[in-house]
């Protein structure tokens, strides 16, 4: 069955090409030279460019994958949550192939992608598993039973993790989006130089909070700026992002401890973080659990994940009509 996947939920344009569980195409626009000098997404110019590209995109997606509309069986896109105008844009684009090709489409939850992500390896799990998914919109631990069977664990209460990494990128002047520039100055500093707090709430939460973390490598920015001594930017990224790091790693270590699970995914733009994977590796393999690791480009936005899911709720038997309504918060919790 070949799938069509759009997925336009924030600042990426991305259409990918599935025939099942088999990547055919995969495409990522990525808006970060348009969004970079604001320090972050702004919304209007966002579903612009969407709009502006997302025809090319489509027809680059079926040229790298070898096929033509006509071969198309199923369209899937992101319904929600995210940005409305963004959303709009490929949903309605979604619902316009559906019906000039008549054929059926089916609205996709992108933190259902994000979840199902690791199928799209060629190691898959096994269910039940726990999903960490950290991203720059959310930050939940999940637990799931099927393709369709989620239970919300744990969510964060104020930032997301990826939301905290591009705050603090700001604040040290780095580069938007943050994650990856918070990393790589990380490289060069010490994650001991800098104490830094970890909230890990009541005793048994699985929730998270990053906003104080946020604070706190402010506070310590303005008092070295207050004592005209430099802020030493790569120990400032090595101890927050260990400190990230740490919180989501045995937060999710626990999560699979009390719901007796031997099996982690992890997903979304954070799990991109070499800090976070190889953290993560070290303590499953300490722990004797399995752990899966979708390559970096399937942790970040993509319709691959997109295609996947929704190939999955169509071959169970849910289509979308084109009355159907996209969605600024996810159905999961989040
Ligand atoms: O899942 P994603 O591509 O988009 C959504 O938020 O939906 O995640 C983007 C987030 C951004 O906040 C970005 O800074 C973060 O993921 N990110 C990273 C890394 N790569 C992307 N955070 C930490 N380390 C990275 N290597």
């Amino acid at each position: 069955m070949i799938t069509v996947g759009i997925e336009s939920s924030c600042d990426d344009t991305a259409i990918a090409v599935l025939d099942d569980y088999r990547i055919l195409a995969n495409i990522v626009s990525s808006q970060n030279d348009i969004h970079e000098r604001f320090g972050g997404i702004v919304p209007e110019l966002a579903s612009r460019t969407h709009m502006a590209c997302i025809g090319v995109i489509f027809d680059q997606a079926l040229q790298k994958a070898g096929v033509e509309k006509k071969d198309l069986s199923l369209v899937a896109a992101t319904r929600g949550p995210g940005l409305i105008g963004s959303l709009l844009v490929g949903f309605s684009y979604a619902k316009a192939l559906s019906y000039a090709l008549d054929i059926p489409f089916v609205g996709v939850d992108h933190m259902t992608g994000h979840i199902l992500s690791a199928f799209l390896e060629s190691e898959k799990p096994d269910f039940p598993y726990i999903a960490l998914i950290v991203s720059g919109g959310t930050s939940a631990l999940y637990r799931a039973d099927s393709f369709f069977d989620f239970t919300l664990l744990g969510r964060t209460r104020d930032d997301a993790a990826g939301e905290a990494f591009d705050k603090v990128a700001r604040l040290l002047g780095l580069t938007y989006p943050g994650g990856p520039a918070v990393s790589r100055e990380a490289e060069e500093g010490r994650p001991d130089q800098l104490r830094l707090p970890r909230a890990w709430l009541e005793e048994n939460s699985l929730d998270f909070s990053f906003s104080g973390l946020k604070t706190a490598v402010l506070n310590h920015c303005n008092k070295c700026r207050m004592k005209n001594k430099e802020v030493n930017t790569a120990a400032v990224c090595a101890s927050f992002q260990e400190a990230v790091v740490e919180v989501l790693v045995e937060k999710t270590i626990k999560a699979a401890t009390t719901q007796d699970i031997r099996t982690i995914v992890i997903g979304g733009g954070v799990a991109a973080n070499q800090h976070l994977r190889a953290s993560m590796q070290k303590r499953c393999r300490e722990k004797e659990l399995d752990l899966y690791l979708p390559a970096p480009g399937l942790c970040t936005d993509n319709a691959a994940m997109i295609a996947f899911s929704g190939m999955k709720l169509f071959k169970k038997g849910v289509t979308g009509s084109l009355n159907d309504d996209v969605f600024s918060r996810s159905v999961l919790g989040c």
